[in-house]
């Protein structure tokens, strides 16, 4: 595409001459706009950038080895990289907490307390930069993830407490498909530039009730069978949204000769135009048989799977 080739082009050498000798430091999620700015950055101006990359074990199976495995030493792009390994702060926090809102700020201003750490050890820096692309800049609801998520979702403002005299936004001007172009021809490889929208708080939100390690690991497993079976029917680029999540419930099942106790797996897989309202994805039937009886065989601690029929409005795409 000579057309983004030619936008990344030229992007590299703006931020070359606003940068200088500065430094810039970026949060990075692993989301596609977050890690395109990353590559742009790192293209341009090379280890005077530094990423920090928050693990907060409530990311989807594999997603913080295959992050670092992009961006980190052994990665394809020349910048600093610093993972946070968070998980067990992260869980103990989130110890006996329930209430859906009560969640989603603990894992919020946990955040901020990481990435403020980091900062200070990192020390004053020249710019701090954003992943922001045009659709957050207008705020219109233009489609795209970011447009649709709600103002409690999402650290609002600027960070104060990150010593910086400028912000940097290299992809303010693009639209998610655009963004996804730049990706592709930064050499990020297409399963992160493809990567479905994933909320902030991540599993955090698809656990119904207290967040455990042990509930974690079995989301993680379900979610990653589902994925890979919607996959191999060649679904995956052709739903909006879809993943698994784990209700508070258990039931009572059998297994072999046994009396089984277990969690239900709901799957969720929503058609959206704009991530405001939503419907249920009609997926063929023997694909979801197959990610239930999968689920069930290989999940320890899952005896039922749901399939999630409700439409947006009246429930949400995510579970809390
Ligand atoms: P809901 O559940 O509100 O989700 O129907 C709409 C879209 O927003 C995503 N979402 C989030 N994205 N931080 C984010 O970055 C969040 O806290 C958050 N909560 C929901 C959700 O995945 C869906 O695409």
């Amino acid at each position: 595409d000579w057309k983004m080739d030619a936008f990344v082009e030229e992007t590299i050498k703006a931020i070359r001459e606003k940068v200088g000798d500065g430094r810039v430091l970026l949060a990075l999620s692993g989301g596609v706009d977050s890690s395109v700015a990353a590559g742009l950055l790192s293209r341009a101006i090379g280890k005077q950038l530094t990423c920090v990359f928050v693990d907060h074990g409530l990311l989807r199976k594999d997603e913080g080895d295959e992050v670092e495995g992009v961006f980190g030493p052994n990665g394809q792009f020349d910048l600093n990289f610093i993972r946070v390994n968070a998980q067990e702060r992260y869980y103990n926090k989130l110890a006996g907490v329930t209430e859906p809102e009560a969640k989603r700020k603990i894992i919020g201003e946990e955040f901020i307390r990481i990435f403020e750490e980091e900062a200070k050890k990192i020390g004053a820096v020249d710019f701090l930069a954003q992943g922001t692309i045009y659709p957050d800049v207008v705020e219109s609801g233009l489609g795209g993830e970011s447009a649709v998520i709600k103002s409690h979702h999402n650290v609002g403002g600027l960070p104060d407490f990150v010593d910086f005299k400028e912000i940097i936004e290299p992809l303010r001007d693009l639209f998610k498909d655009e963004v996804r172009k730049a990706g592709l021809e930064l050499g990020i490889p297409e399963k992160l530039v493809f990567r479905q929208p994933f909320p902030g708080p991540g599993l955090g939100i698809r656990i119904i009730g207290e967040v455990t390690a042990e509930k974690v690991r079995i989301v993680q497993d379900a979610d990653a069978i589902y994925r890979e079976e919607i996959a191999n029917a060649g679904l995956d680029r052709g739903i909006g949204q879809y993943f698994a999540a784990l209700t508070n419930m258990r039931s009572v099942g059998v297994m072999g000769d046994e009396r089984t106790y277990d969690y239900a797996v709901a799957l969720r897989a929503v058609n959206t135009v704009d991530f405001m309202t939503a419907e249920a994805a009609e997926i063929p039937y023997e694909v979801l048989n197959k990610v239930m009886s999968r689920i069930i065989n290989e999940v320890r601690g899952v005896n039922r799977v749901f399939y999630d029929l409700t439409s947006k409005p009246p429930g949400t795409i995510e579970f809390e």
